[in-house]
């Protein structure tokens, strides 16, 4: 069973440092050091594991061995007309090998929203990469996120495996946890009661599509294709960026049975 908390104890904290190395691979400059995990739970952040109650050998070893998965946010500040706004930036969610795809990634997420909505925080945001179909599914079409900005190699060269060398791009994913479009993909979907949310913007009539090919994956992991995945990679960041100053907002992605991804794009004006 998975059990979901709040990290306890310097141990837990450790833990979370050593799956972040052990999912991204990342060399030592990269890697976010346990102080900072200790100051986000000191100052409002969120430091939440998932815990695999039956790991062997967890029970003797202490929750720490059992930790499969972790989400970190820090708290932030902006200005909305003229006032102060407390929201989250939610810096990393990681998943261990072997546990992915049973919906912890997406348990994580539901708890940082509940620890939040709880103290009156209504706003989360997190950067993802564009071309990591997953991602983009599980925070756009799951999660109900909505994207409005493009930042073009956000961090600068990254070690970390997942990125295979190529510009650190990413976007900006706005979660409004208490808008009634969440609240809508959240709900349960049945085949008789498809998704409200995606209904409705489905008539307005979304009006531009971006696609991210099934293959991107595979052409980022092998420096053989990376070109090809560098050029997905620009034209995709070219026709995003248009669409996002054209005043539209990334409001779903669709899966197709090839494996690929699109961004689906429309005007949006909540919350
Ligand atoms: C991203 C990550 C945290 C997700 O965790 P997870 O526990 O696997 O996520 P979930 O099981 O809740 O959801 C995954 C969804 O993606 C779907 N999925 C899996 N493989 C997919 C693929 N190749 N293409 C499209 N969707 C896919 C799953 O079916 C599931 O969707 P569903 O609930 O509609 O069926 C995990 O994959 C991970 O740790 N990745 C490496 C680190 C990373 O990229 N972190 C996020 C950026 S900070």
């Amino acid at each position: 069973m998975i059990h979901i908390r709040s990290c306890r104890g310097l141990e837990e904290l450790e833990a979370c440092v050593q799956l972040q190395v052990d999912v991204w691979g990342y060399a030592d400059g990269d890697v976010i050091p346990r102080r900072v995990f200790l100051v986000a739970q000191k100052i409002g952040g969120q430091v939440l594991g998932a815990f695999d109650t039956a790991k062997a050998g967890a029970a003797r070893q202490g929750d720490a061995a059992s930790m499969v998965g972790f989400a970190l946010a820090l708290p932030g500040v902006k200005t909305s007309s003229g006032q102060p706004v407390s929201y989250l930036h939610s810096h990393m969610l990681a998943v261990r090998e072997g546990y992915r795809d049973t919906g912890i990634g997406r348990r994580l997420k539901l708890a940082q929203r509940e620890d939040a909505l709880e103290r009156g925080i209504a706003r989360m945001e997190w950067t993802f990469d564009p071309l990591e179909i997953k991602n983009a599914h599980l925070n756009l079409h799951r999660l109900g996120a909505i994207v409005r900005r493009y930042e073009p190699n956000f961090y600068g060269s990254s070690s970390s495996r997942l990125q295979g060398g190529l510009p650190t791009d990413r976007l900006v994913a706005e979660w409004w946890m208490d808008a009634p479009r969440v609240h809508s993909r959240l709900r349960p979907q049945t085949a008789e009661m498809p998704n409200e949310a995606v209904q409705g913007e489905a008539e307005q009539g979304a009006t531009v599509e971006v696609e991210v090919p099934a293959a991107i994956s595979q052409w980022k992991a092998d420096a053989g294709t990376r070109d090809q995945a560098a050029a997905v990679q620009t034209r995709n960041r070219e026709q995003l960026q248009q669409a996002f100053a054209q005043g539209l907002a990334i409001v779903d992605y669709r899966l197709d049975a090839d494996g690929s991804g699109r961004f689906v794009l429309a005007p949006w004006s909540e919350p």
